[in-house]
Order: structure tokens, then C-alpha cells, then sequence
């Protein structure tokens, strides 16, 4: 993968100098950065093509090492991931959108963290036991503790960018698992099956 940074570094100077042909581009010296340490196998590579490249070009190409810049910035599949969003196409479900969240997803990625194994005492998922008196004060006042946050758990068990719904969705999630009936809120629109 440290092979190709020398060659994308000529390719984008390569276009630089291609389109700017016509105003006689280079007027100054060129900077090739080079995301490693001066002396080591890519900086030695990319001082032999500066120097190529300086020829041709009648400026002199300046090698720049910065091992302190990210080594892997320049790797195709680093350089895909930034481009994503525009060029990306998801396949299969893309996961779900703030708001639009199932309780199932967010217990288990947030709420889990303590309530799987009861950590701080935080009633354990599936648990009868440990639910049954929560259960018993019915779903409000336990959504309201999801959201306001109750001795060690914190506001919507940490993770702001839930929603009131989503919260409740978390809630009556784990207190089905535990013996509740609870009814989930009707899902938002951006959340219904189109046919
Ligand atoms: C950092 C640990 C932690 C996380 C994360 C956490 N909880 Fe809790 N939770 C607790 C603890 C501890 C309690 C018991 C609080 C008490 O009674 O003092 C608790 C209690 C609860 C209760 C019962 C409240 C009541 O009033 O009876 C509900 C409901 C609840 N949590 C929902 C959630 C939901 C939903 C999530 C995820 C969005 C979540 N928790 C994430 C620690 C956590």
C-alpha cells in the first residue's frame, strides 16, 4: 500500500501541470508532499521521481516529509472513503437514519452497555426480576427516566442524538424482553414500508 503515495502525488501534479500548461505553470517550485519519514523506501522513490519530475517541468521539485501527516491518507481504499459520500452506492438496508431508529438497534448499541450485564445496578435485560417493580410504574415514568437520566445512568443513556421516540422505542424494547407489554410508538413516516 506505501508504494502508491509517490504515484498519486505524480498524478495530481501531473494534472496540476497539465491544466495550467498554457500559463506556463510551474512559475515556483513544487512541494511533493510525502507522508513519511525522510530516508525510508517511499521518501527515497519519491526524491528520485522529484527530481525527474523537475526536469521537465523547469522547476525544482521540493521534497516535503511529514510522517506526522496521516501515512494511510493516500491509500486507494482511504481515498474511496472520503469520496463516498458523493460517489457511494449503498447496498442492502442503510442503517437507519437519527430518529428513525428501532429499539432493538439502540438497546443494542447504547442501552446494552450497562444493561446487558447489570452494570451499576441498571436492571438486566430480559430479567424479570429485575424489571418487574420498573415495569410496575408504567412506561412513562420510565421513559422519562431514560431521557432524563436515574442515579448512574445518564440522559438517554448517553447518546444525545437519540430522540424522545427513540428512547421510548429503547425502553419498551428492554421491558418486553423482561415480561412488559408495552405497545412501541407508531414509527415515523420515513420509517414505513413503502410496497
Ligand atoms: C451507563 C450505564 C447505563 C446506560 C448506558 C443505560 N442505562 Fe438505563 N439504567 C442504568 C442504571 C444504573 C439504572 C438504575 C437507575 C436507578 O434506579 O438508580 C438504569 C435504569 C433504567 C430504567 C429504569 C428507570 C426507572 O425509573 O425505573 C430504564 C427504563 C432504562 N434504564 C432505560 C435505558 C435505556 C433506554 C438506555 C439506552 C438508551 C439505557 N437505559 C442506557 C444504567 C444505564
Amino acid at each position: 500500500m506505501k508504494r502508491y503515495t509517490p504515484l498519486f502525488a505524480l498524478a495530481a501534479l501531473a494534472v496540476f501541470a497539465g491544466g495550467a500548461a498554457a500559463q506556463q505553470y510551474p512559475t515556483r517550485n513544487l512541494n511533493m508532499l510525502v507522508p513519511y519519514a525522510a530516508g525510508g523506501p517511499t521518501d527515497t522513490v519519491a526524491r528520485v521521481l522529484a527530481q525527474a519530475m523537475g526536469k521537465p517541468l523547469g522547476q525544482t521539485v521540493i521534497v516535503e516529509n511529514r510522517p506526522s501527516a496521516d501515512p494511510l491518507a493516500m491509500t486507494p481504499e482511504r481515498i474511496a472513503e472520503r469520496i463516498k459520500p458523493v460517489s457511494g452506492i449503498e447496498m442492502g438496508a442503510p442503517p437507519a437514519a437519527p430518529g428513525a431508529r428501532g429499539g432493538e438497534a439502540i438497546v443494542k448499541a447504547t442501552c446494552a452497555a450497562c444493561h446487558q450485564a447489570g452494570v451499576a445496578k441498571a436492571p438486566k435485560i430480559g430479567d424479570k426480576s429485575d424489571w418487574a417493580t420498573h415495569i410496575g410504574h408504567g412506561l412513562a415514568p420510565l421513559v422519562q427516566s431514560a431521557i432524563k437520566g436515574k442515579g448512574a445512568m445518564p440522559p438517554r443513556g448517553g447518546d444525545a442524538t437519540l430522540t424522545d421516540a427513540e428512547v421510548t422505542r429503547a425502553v419498551v424494547f428492554m421491558a418486553n424482553s423482561a415480561g412488559a407489554n408495552f405497545k412501541e410508538p407508531a414509527a415515523p413516516a420515513a420509517k414505513k414500508k413503502s410496497k
